[in-house]
């Protein structure tokens, strides 16, 4: 007697994020950028995916496409088998900005409550809520201060909890830890893979993680979606073979260091590629972006 494998019809059925043939295109006065170029990528439930690449090559579009805040030029954007369009109605995801965004008169408690304020969910309710995500981001004492009285670090746990408000089982964030020393960000590293496996009463999410460092996606991944520019595109995906259970000693490993290894040879590729490379092409690109 053969059974199929446990998890043959939970693969089939739980894709999260399906994105299939996206372009992004940009109006621009020269030439038109292309910022994604017929990418598809299949996110199933539970999966850790950074996007990784160098400055311009779309992983924040992604991300906004994918989030409803971007229109896809050409392709299609599904999540929970939704439109993003209605996932986004639906609330289905949370989302975190590079930069904090915290609004400096609203104390930590009422930035958390912001959205569920925002939904018209009752004050005792929202007020219950945000303290018990801020508890979850380790922060319980300083709902009643001002950001500009937290760190770097603290004011980016701030914006994860207002991302958990809704529960959501997909989180999306763009660069959170950019720009925070390197001590502060291996500490929510850890935090946010706790975060991500979930506990007795919260099920495994999803999370979609931009960066550009290698050890960050190293760390934190199932998989790595590496990107190169001009145009955007998927060089090259990388499965992790790291357990889900992992603590920054990992980092010591053979295995994490091979996993490194092959992002970086895989970005390395990506810049080869792409056109306008310095020794190739003779017309450096004009009005390259921020990043
Ligand atoms: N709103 C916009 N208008 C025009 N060009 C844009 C806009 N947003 C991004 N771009 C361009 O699209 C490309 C990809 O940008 P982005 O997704 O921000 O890349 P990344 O997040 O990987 O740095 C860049 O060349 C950028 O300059
Ligand atoms: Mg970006």
């Amino acid at each position: 007697m053969t059974s199929p494998p446990a998890h043959a019809h939970a693969s089939a059925s739980s894709s999260t994020v399906q994105v299939e043939d996206v372009s992004v295109i940009y109006p621009a006065k020269e030439q038109p950028v292309v910022a994604l170029d017929r990418v598809s990528l299949d996110i199933r439930q539970g999966e850790f995916i950074s996007l990784i690449g160098p400055s311009g090559c779309g992983k924040t579009t992604l991300l906004r496409v994918i989030a409803d805040l971007e229109q896809a030029t050409s392709g299609r954007v599904l999540v929970n088998g939704m439109s993003s369009h209605d996932a986004r109605l639906a609330r289905a995801y949370g989302y975190v900005f590079q930069a904090p965004a915290l609004f400096p008169w609203r104390t930590v408690l009422d930035n958390v409550r912001l959205p569920l304020e925002i939904h018209s969910v009752a004050t005792d309710k929202s007020r219950a809520v945000a303290l018990e995500q801020l508890a979850r981001v380790g922060l319980s004492g300083f709902e009643g201060k001002y950001p500009w009285q937290l760190s770097g670090g603290m004011q980016q746990r701030v914006s994860i909890a207002r991302a958990l408000g809704f529960e959501p089982q997909l989180l999306m964030m763009d660069e959170p830890f950019g720009a925070l020393d390197e001590i502060t960000r291996d500490r929510l590293g850890e935090q946010l893979l706790a975060l991500w496996r979930g506990d007795a009463t919260t099920a495994r999410r999803t999370v979609v993680f931009v960066t550009h460092s290698i050890p960050e996606a190293v760390f934190l991944s199932t998989r790595i979606v590496v990107m190169s520019p001009r145009p955007g595109r998927i060089v090259e995906v990388i499965e992790s073979s790291l357990p889900a259970e992992r603590t920054l000693d990992i980092r010591e490993t053979p295995e994490f260091i091979d996993i490194a290894h092959r992002v970086r040879l895989a970005l390395h590729d990506g810049h080869e590629t792409s056109g306008g490379g310095a020794s190739q092409g003779p017309l450096a690109p004009l009005g390259r972006g921020l990043g």
